[in-house]
Order: C-alpha cells, then structure tokens, then sequence
C-alpha cells in the first residue's frame, strides 16, 4: 500500500482540475481496498472513479482512494443471454468494447460515456434511449461503515433519470467495486428510436444494423456534439434537463414555440437544459481558460487552467439566468467537492 501525500488530481479529473490531495492511493485490490479504509488515520476519504462526474473546486483535505479494482468475466449464458460481471475500475467505454466484441448487446448506446464501470450506477448514466439500468442485474459495494461488502439487487437501486440511491440515502457510504449485467445475444434486441441514431444510420447507408453498426453511429453523433475531455476537460452534462409542469411548458411554448420537450407522464415534461442555456446566449461563450462548449451547451469545459471555482460561479450565472428568463431551475448533475 503506497500512501502518496499532496498529489494532483489533475490525471484523474476529467474536467482536467489541477488541485492537490492531501494523501492519495491508487488500489487494486479489495483486500488493500479493506486495510485502507480500516486505517483510523485518514477521517476524511474522498473516493474516486473515473473522475468524469466532478468538478474539483479546492484542494481535498482527504485521503483520496482511486478505485483501481479490474476484471471482466462471463458468469454464465444461455442461448438468449449471457450474465457478466466488472470490476469497479474498469474503463466503461473499453467494458462496452469488450461487450461488443463477444456479441454482446444492450449497452451499444452507452458507447464512449466517460467514467468507470463502477461509478456508472450511481448516476444511472443514460443517452440515446438507453439507460445502465436496463441492463444492470446487481452490484456490490463496500460500506464504509462496517468494511463489509453488500449486494444491491436492481430494485435496491431505486433508479431514476441520473438518479439512485447511491445519490440518495447511500450516498457515500458504499464504494460499488463491481457491477453484474444481462446483455442479449443474437439476434439483438436494438434501440434505435431515438432521432439522431436512425438519421445517422441512414447517412451511412445501414438499414439492417448490428450493435457495432449502433456503437459507430453512437460514436459519430457524440464526437460531433460532445468535446473529448483528453482533448479539452469536461464532465459531460453539467446540468440535468429539468421536469417542468404541463401548466408551465403550456405557458412556456406561448412564448417558445420552437422549444423541444419530452413527455414524462400526464403533468410533466421534461425540457433540455441545452436547449435552454442556448437560448439565454451562453452557448460557445469564453471566459479565459472555461466557456460553455461550442456544440452542446449543457456542456461546461475547461480549456487548460481553469480554476473549479470559476466553473462554478460560471454555472450559478447560467441557472440564475434560465430562472429569471423561463422560471425554471436547473440543477447541477456533477458533484461540486
Ligand atoms: N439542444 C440545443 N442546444 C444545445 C444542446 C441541445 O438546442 O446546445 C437541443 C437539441 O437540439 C435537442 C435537445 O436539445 O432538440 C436535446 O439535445 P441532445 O439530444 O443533444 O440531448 P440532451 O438532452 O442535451 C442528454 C443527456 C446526454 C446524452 C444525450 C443523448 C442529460 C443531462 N444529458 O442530453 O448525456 O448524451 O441526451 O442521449 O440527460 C451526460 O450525461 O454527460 C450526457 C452527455
């Protein structure tokens, strides 16, 4: 065990934030992962993924653990599905490879989601008409409080739209260290339905697509929309998209014609946040060194050394504007540490 004192994050950030942890160790097993959280030394400990869900805003006066945990491996199959379990710290868009690779489907839409196969049930990570939960089975988590391990079946996850539990009543108290799917075999069931996936299929030519087919495509639409955080930092989505009231989207298209929504149920629609921040003039806007990205407004990047602090104050502007502009509040879908 390698216990490393002021570290950068930077390296393991994905919006690229360069603050330092007071102690830092990277873990890859769950036996050193058990003896580092029994130390009574470190009170405070920080847990990290992927990093791709966070935005640094000070030093972390902590013990920093990288979850570091790694194996994928078939746990049984039949003719119409194969069960298959990850460790926490595998990269997801190389798990969605691997799946792709044994013709294995159900998570072809999730393809190039940044972040690790562990942090993705926390926030249900979802695009394209898809979402983890459609394919989860269970996970195990490491309680911080007994240094046990637990398993969440689906239903214990309580998932929502990039919601669970572990954003709920959980919320840091288990470290997910692996993650139990059921993927489809041939032939796979596809989702296709959501606009841009068909449009770009056809755009290439493919009218009997494979879930290869699907992962290009999927792939193709973010790299036109999404920045590549190895390229410029970002978390992806800072923001949820809101869920208005039929009463107020009613209100709101008198005004917007124009604006894009999705029914939720009877009373609630849900609007993109993107479309929103667009629309109140932040999309593309720099400020130095972090801006609102060019493509995709729900995006917030950091174009070198930016500071957490100014991306933050940059988004408390943005969701102060959109409530005097269309009354609705929209809230961060990172973690703020
Ligand atoms: N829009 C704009 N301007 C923008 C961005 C979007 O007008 O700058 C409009 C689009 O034209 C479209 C609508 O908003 O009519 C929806 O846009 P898009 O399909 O790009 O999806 P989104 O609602 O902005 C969500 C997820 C993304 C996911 C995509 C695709 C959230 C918070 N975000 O974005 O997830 O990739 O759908 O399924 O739900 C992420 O969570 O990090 C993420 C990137």
């Amino acid at each position: 065990m390698d216990i490393k004192q002021n570290i950068s994050l930077k390296p393991y950030n994905t919006f690229g934030i360069d603050v330092l942890a007071k102690h830092f160790v990277s873990v890859s097993s769950l036996s050193e992962l058990k003896e580092i959280l029994s130390l009574k030394t470190y009170p405070n400990k920080l847990i990290i993924g992927g990093g791709s869900n966070m935005l640094l805003t000070k030093n972390q006066d902590a013990l920093v653990i990288h979850i570091n945990l790694k194996g994928i491996s078939i746990i049984s199959e039949d003719d119409h599905f194969a069960i298959v379990k990850a460790s926490a710290g595998e990269n997801w868009h190389e798990f969605v490879l691997w799946c792709l690779k044994h013709s294995f489907g159900g998570v072809e839409n999730l393809s190039l989601i940044p972040g690790n196969v562990g942090t993705a049930p926390i926030q249900n990570i979802g695009a394209y008409g898809v979402e983890l939960k459609d394919t989860f089975v269970s996970c195990e988590g490491l309680s911080l409080e007994t240094n046990k391990i637990e398993s969440f079946s689906k239903s214990d996850c309580n998932f929502g739209y990039r919601n669970s539990i572990f954003k709920q009543d959980k919320k840091g108290k288990y470290i997910i260290t692996n993650v139990t799917f059921k993927l489809n075999k041939k032939p796979h069931k596809l989702n296709i339905n959501y606009g841009s996936i068909a449009s770009q299929l056809e755009q290439i030519q493919i009218t009997n697509p494979t879930i290869q087919d699907v992962s290009r495509a999927v792939i193709a639409i973010r790299e036109s929309k999404l920045p590549n955080p190895k390229e410029i930092g970002n978390s992806g989505s800072f923001f949820k998209n809101p869920i208005v009231s039929k009463a107020h989207y009613n209100a709101l298209i008198e005004n917007f014609p124009e604006i894009p929504s999705y029914t939720i149920s009877d009373d609630e629609i849900k609007v993109p946040a993107g479309w929103l921040i667009e629309k109140a003039g932040f999309k593309g806007k720099r400020f130095g060194d972090y801006g609102v990205h060019k493509n995709q407004a729900l995006v917030l990047v950091n174009y070198g050394d930016a500071k957490g602090i100014d991306i933050l104050n940059l988004s408390k502007i943005i969701q102060k504007t959109i409530k005097r502009l269309f009354d609705i509040s929209i809230e961060a879908e990172v973690n703020i540490l």
